[in-house]
């Protein structure tokens, strides 16, 4: 079996998904996860042979309910890779509604170009597969301490990234000016922890 892939969802059931499951009737074929959220459990009981339907409020969790659940075989080629990577970040709907809130303003231009690129992929799978990729990876190597930052806005990698992840990233730099004194404390704190964690790692 795949391992379940990540979701940092807020409630989620992933550390008690098989206890779930261990609750179901023996003679039980078919789920209908109602709140399927980051398809935790519905993702358990795919493994254990269920018929599986998932419903959520949340676009987004109809896109994770389609790459984990619906999804058994695509995956995103190269090609895909290269197609959602492309062109240049601009001015969308992230960047005028949450620039500077959850993200920086620089962040939500590539973010706006990269929701642009997935619609061009040539399937609904590779696109829920994409979006749940974005919506795994945003901010996650800085929130799982992998990154940090300079007080100039240098990039600084934490040793537990492979070479691949380092290659990447290496020239990726904060933009000065959003560098405010409340900022460059929580940086002095982020770098702290990266420290901390190298350390035991
Ligand atoms: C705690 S999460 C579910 C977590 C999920 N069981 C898992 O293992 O990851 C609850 C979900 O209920 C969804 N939700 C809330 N109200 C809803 C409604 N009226 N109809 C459908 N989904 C709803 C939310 O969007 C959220 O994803």
């Amino acid at each position: 079996m795949f391992k379940y892939p990540k979701v940092n969802y807020i409630g989620n059931k992933e550390k008690i998904a098989k206890w779930i499951c261990d609750q179901f009737p023996i003679d039980a074929k078919t789920l209908f996860d109602a709140f399927s959220g980051g398809c935790s459990l519905s993702y358990e009981a795919k493994f254990r042979g269920l018929e599986i339907y998932t419903n959520d409020i949340l676009k987004i969790n109809y896109h994770i309910a389609n790459a984990l659940i619906q999804n058994n075989s695509t995956v995103l080629s190269k090609e895909d890779i290269e197609i959602i990577f492309s062109g240049e970040p601009f001015e969308g709907f992230m960047f005028k509604n949450y620039s500077e809130m959850f993200f920086f303003a620089d962040e939500c231009k590539e973010l706006d170009l990269y929701r642009a690129n997935i619609e061009n992929l040539d399937s609904e799978i590779k696109k829920s597969l994409a979006f749940t990729l974005m919506r795994r990876t945003i901010d996650s190597l800085f929130d799982l301490n992998y990154i940090s930052f300079t007080d100039e806005g240098e990039i600084i990698f934490s040793k537990r990234l492979s070479n691949d992840v380092v290659e990447f990233w290496k020239t990726y730099q904060l933009d000065k000016k959003i560098l405010n004194e409340k900022r460059l404390s929580y940086l002095a704190y982020h770098r702290e922890l990266l420290t901390k964690k190298d350390a035991v790692a």
